[in-house]
């Protein structure tokens, strides 16, 4: 760049027809955002429409405030990140003392001391024997690092042509081309083919089972499908089982323990890796510090990020046990076929630590389940609506299923008028979530009852007014 930042701003003055944008300026950064920022997952007409973006400015525990200075309850933490809440001034100054000291080191070849303290941590937290532990920065990282950690590992125990993953149908791993081929919600259309030998089984789902039954029976039949999709793809060439212990984008489903019993003695039956991918579900978001220790399984390879640092920097790990390392030392010259340059960056690595930190003093995990439980207690209340189907939930972890008819189960799904309505509704309310197929309840865990209370009267409110403008779409 030549001139330097006076330069740079006269030609973005220039191009933009304004200056450089300040926090205090909502319009300014509005249209600013319209001009540059290419916002995940929202559609062009939806940020070019008024009044377009919400744009945040700042977080207090359960609250955000937008530019313009509304509050909101933060609903679902972020994307489910947010576990310790906002404004933790503790992790921001742990994140700045360590920048300061040193914010990166190689990545390749050395490591630094926040990054062995925090591996140290996690092997000490992790269930089991998952002792080792692969530093990235985001989820799908995370994924694709067990991914290809499955199948070297295979390939290393002699097993080359172990190369296959098994998914569940309706869940989401993230969105990178291997995490995204693992994913339900990929688009064959825009970004097919995807990896090789990628296929998809029936999700544990006791409201809507694929077998048509009911109850434990469902969980049952859909860890069967397991093993027979191992069978049928032929067990010599499966490498992996992937799955959430409890499901977030496949309509959270918590599936009773011995779905999980079932697949962990499947996966070793037939010599193939389990991955559970722990990225929403750790971290306290189901009431216990790891969604696994509900079930009592250890997975093989274990991934987290989100609440690994509750959004204060981005940080994420792949932690394997002794055993799937073992390979490593037995074949001393051989290192894993993998490299991220942010890879355990020591500063994400300080955030994280603090956020542990937090997280065990404060007790949160079993704050998550205590409030969890008021929560779900209240969420049944809504019951009473036409449009709720069922209300399912494990610890902050909660979401209410929406339906065009209760005796069906038709869902209304995440596209109906009704749906977009609703989002609308309790974000004007001021309550920042998710309404999909199911409407999220996930705050952080730190939020307190009256705002859980504030959080039932939104989405009773918002239901009641979604039902009468939009009743065409829902039965009864
Ligand atoms: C279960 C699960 N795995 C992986 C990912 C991908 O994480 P990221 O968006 O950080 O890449 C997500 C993201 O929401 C997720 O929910």
């Amino acid at each position: 760049m030549v001139g330097g930042i006076l330069e740079a701003t006269e030609q973005r003055a220039g191009t933009n027809g304004h200056g450089p944008v300040t926090n205090g300026d909502a319009a300014g950064l509005r249209q600013a955002a319209r001009d540059h920022v290419w916002v995940h997952t929202v559609p062009w007409g939806d940020v070019s429409a008024e009044p377009g973006l919400h744009i945040f400015d700042r977080g207090e525990g359960s609250t955000l405030w937008d530019v313009e200075g509304r509050e909101y309850i933060d609903g679902l933490a972020g994307l489910w990140v947010v576990n310790a809440g906002h404004g933790r001034a503790e992790i921001a100054e742990a994140m700045g003392t360590q920048a300061a000291r040193l914010a990166y080191a190689s990545s390749a070849s050395f490591t630094t001391g926040p990054a062995i303290r925090l591996a140290d941590r996690l092997a000490e937290l992790t269930p089991g024997d998952l002792n080792r532990v692969f530093f990235c920065s985001g989820g799908s990282e995370a994924v694709e690092t067990a991914i290809k950690i499955a199948k070297q590992v295979q390939a290393m125990r002699g097993f080359p042509r172990r190369y296959k993953i098994i998914a569940r149908r309706g869940s989401y791993h993230g969105m990178t081309y291997g995490a995204m081929s693992l994913t339900a919600m990929r688009n064959e259309a825009w970004f097919g083919p995807f990896m090789y030998g990628v296929s998809h089984v029936s999700h544990p789902n006791r409201y809507r089972s694929d077998f048509g039954v009911e109850g434990e029976q469902a969980d049952v039949m859909a860890a069967r499908a397991v093993e027979q999709e191992i069978e049928s793809q032929g067990p010599e060439t499966v490498a992996a089982v992937i799955g959430e212990p409890i499901s977030s984008a496949a309509g959270l489903h918590v599936p009773s323990p011995v779905y999980w019993t079932m697949l962990r003695e499947i996966c070793d039956r037939h010599g193939v890796l389990l991955i559970a991918d722990e990225v929403i579900n750790g971290f306290g978001r189901t009431g216990k510090l790891f969604a696994t220790e509900h079930f009592g399984f250890v997975p093989d390879i274990m991934t987290m990020a989100k609440g690994l640092s509750s959004g204060y920097a981005p940080i994420a790990a792949a932690v394997v046990r002794d055993e799937v390392f073992e390979i490593f030392k037995e074949q001393g010259t051989v290192a894993m076929g993998h490299l991220l340059t942010f890879g355990g960056h020591a500063a994400a690595a300080a955030a994280a630590l603090a956020n542990i930190e937090i997280m065990e003093r404060e007790g949160l995990a079993q704050q998550s389940a205590e409030k969890g439980a008021y929560l779900k207690a209240r969420l049944e209340e809504l019951r009473a609506h036409p449009s709720v189907g069922d209300v399912r939930g494990l610890g902050l972890y909660c979401a209410l299923d929406l339906v065009a008819n209760k005796e069906t189960r038709a869902k209304l799904g995440k596209d109906s008028g009704f749906a977009k309505r609703l989002n609308a509704l309790v974000l004007e309310r001021g309550l920042v979530t998710r309404v999909w197929d199911v409407m999220h309840f996930a705050p952080p865990l730190v939020i307190s009852k009256p705002e859980i209370d504030r959080m039932v009267t939104i989405a009773d409110e918002a239901l009641t007014i979604a039902e009468r403008e939009h009743g065409s779409e829902i039965a009864g």
